[in-house]
């Protein structure tokens, strides 16, 4: 009789991925104050062919803007460093991608991107933008006129889709936010991402405190919701327009805070720069840390470029 071999097959572990599903639940808490950025008109954004990010970013004599397809040229020529990298799979990329930032708050969750755009890059976009400025508006709550918000948020402002950048700058740069936030929850879909909002505030304009995602006890329900907010400077202002977090680590949220005073924590701007911050915990309640506003600009002009991270596609 032959001699019987068992064989053990080894346990397999199951590995079970849990996907970072963000779902948002009714929020229950009430909110304060001012009303909120009225969302643009939703532009669809072109679909990115090859979705590649440098690690330094391309200097401008590379754009042929006379080219219709400038962008290809722009993603081409972004050096790529092999050196680091690891065997890759096939959905994979051969290059290591570099984006330095800083924590400057968990409560709100702040976070700072030195040097997240080149000057060059800053000064196009603004010149994008120049000759389509309007007043900025904003979301009326139930209640609200014009007139009632007058003061709120005195800026002027474009809407932007990176399509609408021939010079392929913004969908640079849109690419390079999403590949800093969201881009590895929701792949290369950037439909949760708005249209750039550019913004520029002469001396004396500003934005009072206010948050960024709307509260349905306030603004009725949302079939989607803003995440995460994140600028990019493209200006150095030469005094105040600071961004402020009146509620950082949840101080003054008990002293009647005065939603026109510039407290709390408090972002310079500076060009090229970029602040991500989040107005939404991960369960999808408003985190009332995220409260934030522009304080008045002093001496100088502030340019920025705001990008609103939506939960998914708002249609
Ligand atoms: C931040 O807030 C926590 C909780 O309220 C408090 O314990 C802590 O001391 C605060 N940190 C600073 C630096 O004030
Ligand atoms: C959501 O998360 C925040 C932060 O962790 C927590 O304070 C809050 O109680 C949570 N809310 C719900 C409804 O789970």
């Amino acid at each position: 009789m032959p001699h019987q071999t068992t064989t053990t097959t080894p346990q397999r572990e199951t590995t079970i991925l849990s996907l970072m599903l963000i779902t948002i639940l009714p929020v229950s808490t009430t909110l304060p104050p001012m009303s909120t950025t009225l969302p643009p008109v939703s532009t669809p954004l072109l679909p990115l062919s090859t979705p590649v990010l440098p690690l330094s970013t391309p200097p401008l004599h590379v754009l042929d803007v006379n080219r219709g397809g400038s962008r290809h040229k722009l993603l081409e020529d972004f050096p790529r460093e092999e050196g680091d990298s690891m065997y890759h799979g096939e959905s994979g990329e051969s290059f290591v991608t570099s984006i330095p930032f800083q924590i400057l708050s968990w409560r709100p969750r702040a976070l700072y991107f030195p040097n997240f755009a080149t000057d060059e890059q800053c000064q196009s976009v603004i010149e994008l933008a120049k000759s389509k400025l309007k007043p900025s508006s904003l979301a009326l709550r139930k209640g609200e006129t014009a007139e009632t918000t007058k003061g709120i948020r005195t800026s002027s402002g474009a809407f932007i889709s990176a399509s609408e950048d021939r010079t392929g700058i913004l969908e640079f740069i849109e690419e390079k936010i999403a590949r800093a936030t969201i881009k590895h929850i929701t792949s290369i879909d950037l439909s949760s991402l708005e249209a750039f909002n550019v913004l520029r505030y002469e001396v004396g304009q500003r934005y009072v405190s206010h948050y960024d995602s709307f509260n349905p006890a306030e603004y009725g329900p949302q079939k989607s919701q803003r995440i995460a907010s994140f600028l990019l400077y493209l200006s150095d202002v030469e005094e105040g327009g600071e961004t402020m977090f009146p509620f950082e680590n949840g101080s003054n949220m008990n002293i009647g805070y005065d939603y026109k005073s510039c407290i709390g924590l408090k972002v310079r701007p500076r060009r090229g720069d970029g602040l991500l911050f989040y107005s939404l915990f991960p369960n999808g309640t408003i985190d009332k840390t995220s409260l934030h506003g522009s304080c008045p600009v002093v001496k100088g002009e502030k340019w920025v470029a705001t990008k609103w991270i939506r939960n998914k596609e708002r249609m």
